[in-house]
């Protein structure tokens, strides 16, 4: 096989850090305000996706907020996940760990139930529908207070849905994790996965507090750890996994230019470096589209490609048992690589 000819979505992927609000496309946003009668503060599509670019997170995250008011029903919910899942099943995901923001709907008086019930109905038959095997799980908005946390964490708890881990996310800078010790403490005591974006913006202290104080499990984004290098050894020593999102990075100038993205060096510290869409619909495409973009940008090879696939299965809330068969998998492609190599010496 050519290099050229190797195709991204034809590798098996789980995708770890995707925000289900971050999948409203344009499109979706009008069909959805009209149905709820919603008046938009946008022309036509063209006006919305025009302003899709962003100087820094809080540009984005204030258009992200601002489009979550056409989410009303059950319907909605339900229709956004699903949306999600057929695009991801194009991509070659087959396990996907998705984030959702209760409190950017039950702040808006959307009751918790509503917004539970549509995206786990989606959720609940994706293996079934599509063959992708799911996760969900909810994330704090940590620029709002730790008792808005806490009480978010109680009313998931009480409604009983089925529900992974607990994240952290929105505005980081002056949001540090030590302000949500006690809910992320209480998550883990109920059985919750743990996660935290950390090392976007914010410092790499971020990161040594989401793993020390929360007993973060994955970092989400982490690129600043290369500014630290205790850090990268000890995330690299206890192949804790990073959730690494290159268009995002690109979008929210994190990184001045993919080219410039530091995907390469991550992997070359021995970082457990996985690649996801984080809100496909802002950022300029989904899981393959990035696979594509940092193949392209970075010159990655096949062989790189597959390891950040096989990094993603490592790195996910699987059971071994669905893990091994999926690296299986992710291994005969590989396989095929270095045969056809060899072949071509050989021959
Ligand atoms: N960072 C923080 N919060 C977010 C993001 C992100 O990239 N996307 C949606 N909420
Ligand atoms: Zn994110």
């Amino acid at each position: 096989m050519n290099d050229a000819d190797f195709d991204v979505k034809a590798l098996p992927k789980a995708e770890l850090h995707l925000h289900l609000e971050g999948t409203l496309e344009p499109e979706t946003i009008f069909q959805f305000a009209e149905r709820n009668r919603i008046p938009l503060p946008y022309a036509d599509v063209d006006d919305l996706a025009g302003r899709y670019r962003f100087d820094d997170l809080q540009s984005f995250l204030d258009l992200y907020y601002a489009n979550m008011a056409t989410l009303r029903t059950v319907e909605d919910f339900a229709d956004m996940t699903e949306a999600y899942l057929v695009r991801a099943s194009v991509a070659g995901v087959r396990h996907a760990e998705v984030f959702l923001d209760p409190q950017a709907h039950t702040g808006r008086g959307i009751p918790l139930e509503t917004v539970l019930e549509g995206v786990t109905s989606a959720l609940s038959a994706s293996e079934r529908r599509h063959g992708i095997s799911t996760g969900l799980i909810v994330t704090i908005l940590r620029d709002l207070s730790s008792e808005s946390a806490m009480t978010t964490l109680d009313a998931v708890l009480a409604c009983g849905a089925d529900v992974v881990g607990i994240g952290l996310d929105s505005a980081e800078v002056g949001h540090p994790p030590s302000k949500f010790v006690e809910v992320f403490a209480k998550a883990r005591a109920n059985g919750l996965r743990a996660v935290a974006h950390a090392g976007e913006e914010g410092p790499p202290s971020y990161i040594w507090e989401a793993l020390d104080l929360l007993r973060a499990e994955r970092i989400d984004h982490g690129v600043r750890c290369l500014e630290d290098d205790a850090l990268v050894h000890r995330l690299a020593a206890e192949q804790i996994p990073l959730t690494v999102c290159p268009l995002s990075n690109v979008r929210l100038q994190v990184v001045r230019d993919l080219s410039q993205h530091p995907l390469p060096a991550m992997l070359s510290r021995d970082l457990l470096v996985t690649v996801n869409s984080d809100d496909p619909a802002y950022f300029g495409g989904y899981v393959d589209d990035n696979y594509a973009a940092v193949r392209a940008s970075l010159s990655l090879s096949p062989e790189t490609l597959c390891k950040l696939a096989s990094n993603s299965i490592r790195a996910s809330f699987l059971d071994n048992t669905r893990k091994s068969a999926l690296l299986t998998e992710i291994a005969t492609i590989t396989a095929s690589l270095s045969t056809k190599v060899e072949g071509f010496r050989a021959g």
